[in-house]
C-alpha cells in the first residue's frame, strides 16, 4: 500500500484524472471525507503547504505539491517527477503606476511566501520588510498594507483585476511527484513501478 498526499484542489484532481486514466477507474474522494482508498493507494486530502510535512515525516509515502512549497518549505523529500501540469509563476507585483526600485529602502512586501521572498530580495541587496499573509495577496498594495507582494500568478487575471503588474517573475512552478526518502529505500520498486506508469501516460 503506497499513502499518497494530495493539495485539495485543482492538483488533487489532475493527479486523480492521470490515475484514473493508467488504472481505468474512478478515483474520486467523497463528499467531505479526506482520505480515499483504492486499487492499493490511500489518497489523503492535505492542505498544499503541509504536502511537504506529510511527505517528510513519513505520515505519506509520496505526495504531489507545487514547486514554489517546495521551495518555500525547502523540504527533505525527493522530486521525483515534474507532472508539468498546476503551471504558475511566483512573481513580484505591484500597483499599476508604482515603479519597483531595487535602491529604494524599506519596502514591504506582502506575501504567503516569505523564504522566497527574503532570498531574491537578498540576492537583489535589498532590505525589505516582509508582511506575511495567507491569502488575498492583492489587496495589500490596494490599501497601503504593503508596497509590493510576492505571489502565484496563473492567468494574470488578479493581478489585472486590482490593478495590479507584474513587475519581476522569480520562478516558474508545476506540480512535482515527491517521496520521502526512507519510503523510497523501502518501497523503492512500488513506486519506481508508478513514477514510470504516470510518466509514461504523460508522455503519452
Ligand atoms: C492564487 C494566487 C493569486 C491567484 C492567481 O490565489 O495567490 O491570488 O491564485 O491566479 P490568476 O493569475 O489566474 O488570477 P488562490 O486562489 O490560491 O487564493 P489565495 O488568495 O488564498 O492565495
Amino acid at each position: 500500500m503506497l499513502t499518497v498526499a494530495l493539495p485539495k484542489g485543482r492538483i488533487a484532481d489532475g493527479t486523480l484524472e492521470v490515475f484514473k486514466a493508467i488504472y481505468g477507474d474512478d478515483f474520486e474522494f467523497e463528499d467531505r471525507k479526506l482520505i480515499l482508498e483504492k486499487k492499493g493507494f490511500k489518497f489523503l486530502a492535505v492542505r498544499n503547504q503541509d504536502i511537504p510535512t506529510y511527505v517528510s515525516n513519513g505520515a505519506a509515502d509520496i505526495g504531489v505539491v507545487g514547486l514554489d512549497v517546495l521551495e518555500e518549505h525547502k523540504s527533505d523529500v525527493l522530486r521525483l517527477l515534474d507532472l508539468g501540469f498546476g503551471k504558475c509563476r511566483v512573481c513580484v507585483g505591484v500597483k499599476n503606476e508604482f515603479t519597483l526600485d531595487y535602491d529604494m529602502p524599506g519596502i514591504k512586501v506582502a506575501t504567503k511566501m516569505p523564504n522566497i521572498t527574503k532570498e531574491f530580495f537578498a540576492s537583489k541587496a535589498t532590505p525589505v520588510t516582509i508582511i506575511k499573509l495567507y491569502g488575498s495577496i492583492e489587496l495589500a498594495p490596494l490599501i497601503g498594507l504593503a508596497d509590493a507582494i510576492v505571489d502565484n500568478v496563473e492567468t494574470g487575471t488578479t493581478m489585472k483585476q486590482n490593478g495590479l503588474k507584474v513587475a519581476e517573475t522569480i520562478m516558474q512552478s508545476s506540480a512535482y511527484l515527491i517521496s520521502n526518502k526512507n519510503s523510497f529505500i523501502t518501497k523503492r520498486a512500488e513506486i519506481l513501478a508508478l513514477t514510470s506508469k504516470i510518466s509514461a501516460h504523460l508522455n503519452s
